[in-house]
């Protein structure tokens, strides 16, 4: 069986990737584990100083698999514990993050970024949170961070209306530091993330933590939210929701 997230380390660079580009790289609770695990405890490494987050040529993540949502609903409707200890993972982590972007960045695929230091996006790529039309709330404390980033009225029609944001809006709206053509993601992403490995490591972590702050706020709205998420996960909007993804016709 194919590894649904690898995890490779080039030099003090480590890549935790999404792979499974038949689903869109919708992300499975083995996923959510895999890429927490890949990144958990990286600050205690001697050697790696950088972590990039990347995904398919054709995607980067389709959002949660909607049919665990499903699941999830059917048995009570708690985010299941794989997704919380990946978004705590990400709001605590203490390296800086890199993210390659290309195709589809959908729901958790997009929120995921706001946690990264520094996001290289496919001219192709494309943002979108439709958690509002799956009868959802936003997630990964994206209802705190994207009003920061964005504005609150940006942010409003990005994680309530839904409207995505193609590469350069993304660019434009912060979400984003650098836009190039699809072939050169990979590439540039990388050297971004070894160049930032290059730097003092110390004074690399000092200033992140300088800059976020005390991650309990981030992880507290995480927290609020996946409350909201479970009811919503229930409801009858939101099954409806799924239930029309499921079987839609193409
Ligand atoms: N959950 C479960 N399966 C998903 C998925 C998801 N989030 N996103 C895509 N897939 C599956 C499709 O069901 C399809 O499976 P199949 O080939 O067995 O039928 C396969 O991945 C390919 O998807 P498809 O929709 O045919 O690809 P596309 O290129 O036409 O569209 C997307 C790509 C990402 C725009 C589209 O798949 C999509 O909108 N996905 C749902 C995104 C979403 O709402 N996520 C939840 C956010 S909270």
């Amino acid at each position: 069986m194919t590894d649904l997230v690898t995890v490779t380390d080039d030099g003090p660079v480590r890549t935790v990737r999404m792979n499974r580009p038949e689903k869109k790289n919708a992300l499975t609770m083995a996923m959510y584990d895999a890429m927490a695990a890949g990144i958990e405890g990286t600050e205690q490494s001697q050697t790696i100083r950088c972590l990039l987050i990347a995904g398919a040529p054709t995607v980067f993540c389709a959002g949660n698999d909607i049919g665990d949502f499903l699941m999830a609903a059917s048995q009570g409707g708690a985010l299941g514990a794989p997704i919380l200890r990946y978004l705590y993972g990400l709001a605590r982590c203490e390296l800086p993050l890199v993210a390659a972007v290309q195709g589809n960045a959908v729901g958790v695929g997009t929120t995921m970024l706001m946690h990264c230091d520094h996001v290289i996006a496919s001219s192709e790529a494309r943002f979108s949170t439709p958690f509002v039309s799956l009868g959802l709330v936003p997630e990964a404390a994206s209802s705190l961070i994207a009003p920061r980033l964005l504005g609150h009225a940006h942010a409003f029609s990005l994680l309530v209306m839904g409207r995505p944001l193609n590469a350069e809006e993304a660019k434009t709206a912060g979400l984003v530091n650098t836009v190039v053509p699809p072939k050169l993601v990979e590439a540039e992403a990388m050297k971004a993330a070894q160049a930032i490995a290059a730097l003092p490591p110390q004074a690399v972590l000092a200033s992140r933590r300088l800059m976020r702050g005390q991650p309990d706020e981030i992880v507290s709205r995480i927290d609020e939210e996946a409350e909201q998420f479970k009811t919503r996960l229930q409801s009858a909007e939101a099954q409806a929701a799924f239930a029309a993804f499921m079987t839609r016709k193409r």
